[in-house]
Order: C-alpha cells, then sequence, then structure tokens
C-alpha cells in the first residue's frame, strides 16, 4: 500500500476538481518534435529567402508557422510541461523565446504570463485582456501588438521583478532595435522583413487570435470568481481544430490544470468530462453558440461517449501505535544548496502503511556517529498523496547530524527512522474551499511545503499564500521547486520571497519576516479575515512574534499553527515537584515507573529502561506526546500541542511534571 487512500466518492467529484490523471514527463516528445520541426522549417524558410528558392508570401507563410508553432514550446516551458528537469523547460523557453518575440525575456515572459493565469479576465490585472476584451472593430489592430501590453505590464511591474531578468530584457530590446537599425542602414531591412519581421507580426495576430481571444472574449467571470468559467473550450471537428490549434481548442484544460503537455488537454477533458460540467465548464462550439452543460450533453449525445471519473487521494496518518524505530534505506541525497541537502527514502513495501503521513508531521532519525548516538528530528517535505518520504537538513556550524547528512550520507546507507509524528497541519477536505497562509524561514519551508503541495492537490478549490524568508537566492531551499509550483497553479498559489541579504531585492521585501512587514500585508494583501488557516515555523523569537500580531488581530488561536526550528529551551533543573508513581502505556503493556523529584514524566520513563518516543525534548516537535488518564501534570512549555488537544489530556511528557502522586498516561491513547 501506499502513503495514500483512494475516494471514489460522487460527493468529492461534484465538488473538487478531479486529479487530471497527467504527470508532467521526464521529456515530452511531442513538444521536443514540434521544435524541432520548427526550427527546421524556419531554417528552410530563411535559407529559400536568402538563396531566393521562394516568393516573399510563401516564405511569410512559412516562418510564420514556424513561429507560431514555438510559442506552444514556450508556452509549456513557461509552465515547466516540457520535463521534469527544470533547465530543460528554460533551454527551450529561452530558444523559443527568441523566435516568438526578440523583446522579451523567456523569465519577463513566464511570469507576465502567469499574471495572466492569476488574473484571467480581470481588466486591470490581466495582460491578456488587451485582447481578450476588445470591441470586435479594433481586434485586427490590437491581435498583431499583442507584445505591447506585455511590455507595457513589464514596465508597471518591474520593481517586482529581479534585476538581472529586466536587464535581460533590456539588452534584448536595445539588440533588437540595433538589429533593425543595422539591417536598414545596410540595405537588408526588406529581406529581414521577409524573413522574420513580418511572420513575427502574422504569427503574433493569428497567436493572439487563437490562445487569447477564442478562449476567454466575452466571458465575464474573472479566475478569481470562477475559474470554470473564466476560459472556454471550442467542442467539434477535433479531427482538424486540434492539430491546427495545437490543442487550445481545449484551453480551459489548460487554465485548470496549467502543468499539462499541451498534447495532453483533450485527453484529460475527456477522463473527467462529466466532472467539469457539473461545475458548469464554460463551453462554445466551433461556430461560437455557448453551451450550458445539459446542452452540451445533448450535443455530445450523438458522437461523444463518457468515462469513468479518477478518484481524490488523500493522505493518511501512520499505522503505529505509537512512534516507534524502523532501519529504512536512503533513497538519494541531492544537494538543495551549499548548506542543505534532500534525503528521499526508500521505505520497504511492509513498512509504507507505517511511514504514512499527513502534512506538516515529522520524522525522527536516529544514528550512531562516533561511538555516540545522534537523534534529530525533521519535517518532512514531500507531499503527503506523493507516496514519497523525503526530508530537507540544513547545516548548522558543529551540527553532528547535519555534518554527516550533507558530507558523508549517501544513497544505500540506512538510517533509523521514527515513524511520522506531530500535528502542525489541518485536516484537509476535497469538497472545501479555503484560504491558507504559511509563513516560513530558513528551514521552516520544509513543513510548509509538504503542507502546501499536498493541500493545492486535495483542495483543488483552496489557495495558498507562501511568504517564506531567507538570506537571498541562492540559499533558498527548494527556490527551483517553489517556483515550478507557482506556475503550476498559477491561480492558486503565490509566493512572496523576503531576503535579509540582497540588496537588489525589491525594498518592501528586504530585511526579515518581521511584524512590521506581516502588519503590512495584514493592511493590504491578506487581511486576517480573509485567511482561514495561518502556519508559522521558523525561530522562536518569528513565530511567537507574528503568532501575537495575529492573535491581537482577531484571528482565533486554533486557527494559527506553529512549529519552532530553533530558540526553544530544553527543561531545566528544578526541585519543585515532588516524587510520583507512575503507570505508562506504551505499545499495548503497562508499565510502572517511580518518577524522582524534579524528572519529567519523558525522563523517568527512559531511566526505567522504556523506549518512550521523543526528539527535541523542548517542547516543540509533540514526538513525546501522550494522554494522561489519571492524576495531572504541569508542563513547563508547549509548543507543539493545540489548545484542544491539551484540554482533551493531551500532554507533551518531555515538558510534563506530575502534580498528583499517582499519574497514568499512555502513550497509544
Ligand atoms: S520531545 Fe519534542 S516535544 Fe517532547
Amino acid at each position: 500500500m501506499s502513503a495514500t487512500t483512494e475516494l471514489p466518492s460522487p460527493a468529492a467529484s461534484r465538488h473538487a476538481l478531479p486529479d487530471p490523471g497527467e504527470v508532467v514527463p521526464a521529456i515530452s516528445w511531442p513538444i521536443v518534435g514540434i521544435f524541432s520541426g520548427a526550427i527546421a522549417l524556419f531554417a528552410f524558410s530563411t535559407w529559400a529567402a536568402l538563396a531566393d528558392r521562394l516568393p516573399a508570401p510563401l516564405t511569410i507563410v512559412l516562418s510564420a508557422t514556424a513561429i507560431f508553432v514555438l510559442f506552444t514550446v514556450l508556452h509549456d516551458a513557461a509552465h515547466y510541461s516540457v520535463s521534469t528537469r527544470r533547465w530543460v523547460n528554460v533551454a527551450f523557453g529561452r530558444v523559443a523565446m527568441f523566435f516568438v518575440s526578440p523583446l522579451i525575456s523567456f523569465k519577463s515572459f513566464a511570469f507576465i504570463h502567469i499574471e495572466h493565469h492569476r488574473n484571467t479576465n480581470d481588466d486591470a490585472n490581466d495582460p491578456d485582456h488587451f485582447v481578450s476584451g476588445a470591441p470586435m472593430w479594433q481586434l485586427p489592430l490590437r491581435f498583431p501588438l499583442m507584445d505591447v501590453p506585455y511590455l507595457s505590464f513589464l514596465v508597471r511591474n518591474v520593481r517586482r521583478r529581479p534585476r538581472a531578468e529586466v536587464a535581460e530584457t533590456v539588452f534584448l530590446m536595445v539588440a533588437s532595435v540595433a538589429v533593425i537599425a543595422t539591417s536598414a542602414f545596410t540595405g537588408h531591412l526588406w529581406a529581414l522583413a521577409v524573413i522574420y519581421l513580418i511572420p513575427e507580426r502574422v504569427a503574433m495576430f493569428v497567436l493572439a487570435w487563437w490562445f487569447d481571444w477564442l478562449p476567454h472574449h466575452d466571458l465575464e467571470d474573472t479566475q478569481q470568481e470562477n475559474r470554470y468559467r473564466a476560459t472556454r473550450n471550442r467542442v467539434g471537428s477535433e479531427w482538424f481544430l486540434t492539430p491546427l490549434l495545437l490543442s487550445q481548442n481545449y484551453h480551459l484544460v489548460h487554465h485548470l490544470h496549467p502543468s499539462i503537455p499541451f498534447h495532453r488537454y483533450v485527453a484529460t477533458w475527456r477522463r473527467n468530462e462529466e466532472a467539469y460540467l457539473e461545475r458548469d465548464a464554460a463551453i462554445g462550439t466551433v461556430f461560437g453558440q455557448q453551451l450550458d452543460a445539459d446542452e452540451y450533453r445533448e450535443w455530445k449525445r450523438l458522437n461523444g461517449r463518457l468515462t469513468p471519473l479518477l478518484p481524490v487521494r488523500m493522505p493518511k496518518r501512520s499505522s503505529a501505535r505509537a512512534a516507534v524505530f524502523h532501519t529504512v534505506p536512503v533513497a538519494d541525497v541531492d544537494r538543495l544548496t551549499d548548506d542543505s541537502v534532500l534525503i528521499r527514502f526508500d521505505v520497504p513495501a511492509d513498512l509504507r502503511d507505517e511511514f504514512s503521513f499527513e502534512p506538516g508531521q515529522h520524522v525522527t532519525v536516529r544514528t550512531d556517529l562516533g561511538g555516540v548516538g545522534v537523534r534529530r528530528n525533521y519535517s518532512i517535505c514531500s507531499s503527503a498523496t506523493s507516496g514519497e518520504l523525503a526530508i530537507a537538513v540544513k547545516h548548522l556550524p558543529g551540527g553532528a547530524f547535519s555534518t554527516f547528512a550533507m558530507e558523508q550520507l549517501r544513497a544505500g546507507d540506512t538510517l533509523d527512522l521514527m515513524t511520522p509524528t506531530g500535528s502542525f497541519g489541518t485536516p484537509l477536505d476535497p469538497l472545501t474551499t479555503k484560504n491558507y497562509v504559511a509563513v516560513a524561514a530558513g528551514s521552516g519551508i520544509t513543513p510548509a511545503l509538504s503542507i502546501l503541495r499536498t493541500t493545492l492537490a486535495v483542495e483543488t478549490e483552496s489557495r495558498f499564500a507562501l511568504v517564506y524568508g531567507n538570506r537571498d537566492a541562492e540559499s533558498t531551499m527548494f527556490r527551483a521547486e517553489l517556483d515550478e509550483l507557482e506556475a503550476r497553479y498559477a491561480d492558486r498559489l503565490r509566493i512572496i520571497h523576503v531576503h535579509s541579504r540582497d540588496p537588489h531585492h525589491p525594498a518592501s521585501l528586504r530585511g526579515r519576516v518581521d511584524r512590521p512587514k506581516l502588519e503590512r500585508w495584514l493592511d493590504s494583501d491578506l487581511p486576517a479575515d480573509s485567511v482561514d488557516e495561518w502556519f508559522l515555523c521558523g525561530p522562536v523569537e518569528m513565530v511567537t512574534d507574528l503568532r501575537d500580531l495575529l492573535l491581537a488581530r482577531g484571528t482565533e488561536p486554533e486557527h494559527v499553527h506553529v512549529e519552532l526550528f530553533h530558540g526553544y529551551q530544553l527543561p531545566r533543573a528544578t526541585d519543585d515537584f515532588a516524587p510520583a508513581s507512575l503507570t505508562i502505556g506504551l505499545r499495548g503493556r503497562q508499565h510502572d515507573v517511580s518518577l524522582a523529584a524534579g524528572d519529567t514524566v519523558l525522563e523517568s520513563a527512559l531511566k526505567a529502561g522504556l523506549e518512550a518516543p521523543y526528539a527535541c525534548l523542548g517542547g516543540a516537535c509533540g514526538t513525546c506526546k501522550a494522554k494522561v488518564l489519571l492524576g495531572s501534570v504541569a508542563m513547563e512549555q508547549n509548543f507543539a500541542l493545540s489548545s484542544a488537544a491539551v484540554e482533551d489530556g493531551y500532554v507533551l511528557t518531555c515538558q510534563s511534571h506530575p502534580t498528583t502522586d499517582e499519574v497514568r498516561l499512555d502513550y497509544d491513547a
């Protein structure tokens, strides 16, 4: 069994966007194919024009066709759909961009295009609304000038973009003007116009018409209001239109699942068709007739067949009664930044249920380093629906395990790994629509990343904002993955990077993630009453400061979830508490233990030789959680249990001192 359960619930299929059943391929061969064909076609038309083998109109048609096709490569690269490898997408995107519009860098194009996805049909914020919202009589003028609103959008948002990207775009503009001026000066302007300038405008005309106007015009909803009705599919004559439009007749599928390669749109729609219809998806026919769901079913009755719906995948907690160690092989160790690594585990099939987890949970790693037992707790960073178990380790100066992980740990080594514990995340529901915000600093990203990935996969209507603080871009863990996720979930995920030591970062996002910044966001982009759940993960000062602010602004404590990464205190030695008799339930057995004055419950359990679970010893991780069944204890500190859990009788045994002569606790409860 895997870390997921399947929920083929008809109720779920009514509301949540179904799993498209598609993954980004290691390499999309159809995209490689059209890329190679388009480059060859452009080379041929250029040669033919220079050798005077073709009349100018035919050269223009061939070159425009090549540029039109290359736009699809660029478009899929901007959504990281060409390959699972980021650099492959960037490489294809940069080359294709050069043909489509040498005025804008690939990164700038990707930024502007993601804003189109985020704000489709929003007059003020959708750069493509220049075309899709234009009056009919202006369309012939606006279609070939589609890159003008892109440039002006970039100028308006230039402060949000990295300087290197802006510099690249400026360089490309200057170089383009220089090439045109040189051609004019040397008498080659007409040749340049036939080979490139006119075909590029012709391709722009067709792209604006087919990619923007056809899917979006005359739809009143914006992406934020109703993602199923901000874009339409155009049905009928697929045998002809799908290859001609390179699948953009099913553009709605692209806006719902931006990471699917273009050649899978139609298959995705057909696989989930009834589920989309239940959400009132916007549909038009080839001839412009708009169809509601019933009209479409009727239209389709003569020539279509419905296929089964796919199930919704759900995360599942560990099946272990109480946390327990198992020896687990390391699948691979990958460098994330100069001072952090990603460790993936190869969980044996018979342990998969015990190592299934919910987003936000963590595992404790135990190993022997030079004769010294070392035990560390790390949050799981993989999605809880992926079937993968991975942690990220950031190097701490002098840190025994982090140094070992950075320098010596290799694929095939084994580690003692405790089954997942903790409750930082919130329960997910495919039928719900919520707004989540995570604020993380440094390695605090790890649980936030698992929560973010899982939530966006399970709750297909929910939105997520991540505020992530780091020194600079280079020290940002999972930087490429976050870019990719933002492109994939363009209309539902927003990431705000804050850099403390990057003089080129936008001024408003420079410094630490702190109270004044959160106050600003609460007053503008992230009003507290619009957020359902907050996740704060990082150093204790940041987390407590931000939590206090959120509570002061009226957020209920049970909606502010905290996870501490550094700064918590170990329990202090104290004489304030008397000896007591303990009865401890652990893995189905009862143990009588004497507790010496001042000891914590966990200390006495360990002194008695019990394998009681623990990790941080600072009240931060929740691994040592147990339920008090008789008597009472006092906790020194608690950063891991919610007030509801405490009311239910749960305590952190690493922080607990008995306040009655007799106490009965159960780790299995
Ligand atoms: S061991 Fe981490 S909270 Fe007790």
